[in-house]
């Protein structure tokens, strides 16, 4: 299959068809996506409580988030790859983040980046974009902001979504490519939807964005601790390890592995 670039999208989007995007942190979870027709991977900074257990997105660094768009790029055959640049790698200005975003392009072989917030940022997604990196944008809760935001809550309820929509739309006109809506009410959700010539991808945004993302561990139950709202889990894959894990301890404690089967004569 061909790979999926960034009018695809749009032209998914001028179609009415909806698509999924989920985060991969490495190889195997990236050929498997992949494989089951998922056109966008994003390697986000997610991976800073979902590998490195960090309590939540701020500490990853750019060295830390590198191997991981390195090992996703490398699984990737078909799906456009996006990096999500880490807290403080780009908010100094448009300089910062093309530094950043180019050493994910260049080292890590990604096909875009994401970065969060809103209007304030224009900057550095005309600067990116004029560089030839699409720019995925990031509104409503951003997970990176949550001292600010006073914990994980709900944006855009209220005179709020009125900004919403208006950061969006800098957001586009500044030359990002498509929109994650984190945790918005959905009829926010639905409005900006229908005002950007771009795709919104929603995370807890109710039913009408143009695609829908989640964490993959917190998709398939790799992640085992409390779940958000508008997580649902397809698959209790961290339950699957933990049997194998079990009993594969339990075939050494027995000795009944290796056996003949699994040993050289
Ligand atoms: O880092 C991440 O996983 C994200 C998605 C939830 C959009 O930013
Ligand atoms: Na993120």
């Amino acid at each position: 299959p061909r790979r999926t670039r960034i009018h695809h999208l749009r032209e998914l989007k001028e179609r009415g068809e909806r698509w999924p995007m989920l985060t991969a942190y490495d190889t195997y979870t990236a050929e498997i996506f992949d494989e089951a027709g998922i056109p966008v991977l994003l390697v986000g900074d997610s991976a800073a409580n979902n590998v490195y257990g960090y309590e939540n997105t701020l500490p990853i660094t750019v060295e830390e988030m590198l191997p991981l768009v390195k090992a996703v790029s490398r699984g990737a055959r078909s799906a456009l790859v996006v990096a999500d640049l880490p807290f403080g790698s780009y908010a100094l200005g448009a300089e910062q983040a093309l530094t950043t975003a180019f050493r994910f392009m260049k080292e890590g072989g990604a096909h875009a980046v994401k970065l969060e917030g809103g209007a304030r940022f224009a900057p550095q997604v005309e600067a990116l974009a004029g560089s030839g990196i699409p720019v995925m944008a990031h509104l409503g809760f951003t997970p990176q902001s949550e001292h600010a935001l006073g914990g994980f809550r709900v944006q855009g309820r209220g005179d709020a979504g009125e900004r919403l929509v208006e950061d969006a739309l800098a957001l586009q006109a500044a030359g990002a490519f498509s929109v994650v809506l984190e945790m918005v009410p959905a009829d926010v959700a639905k409005r900006v939807t229908a005002e950007l010539v771009i795709p919104t991808i929603g995370i807890g945004a109710g039913q009408e964005t143009d695609a829908q993302v989640l964490v993959w561990s917190d998709m398939a139950g790799m992640n085992r601790g409390r779940k958000p709202r508008f997580v649902k889990q397809y698959a209790d894959v961290g339950g699957v390890l933990l049997d194998a894990a079990r009993r594969f301890g339990e075939d050494v404690r027995g000795g009944s592995y290796p056996d003949a089967e699994h040993s050289y004569s």
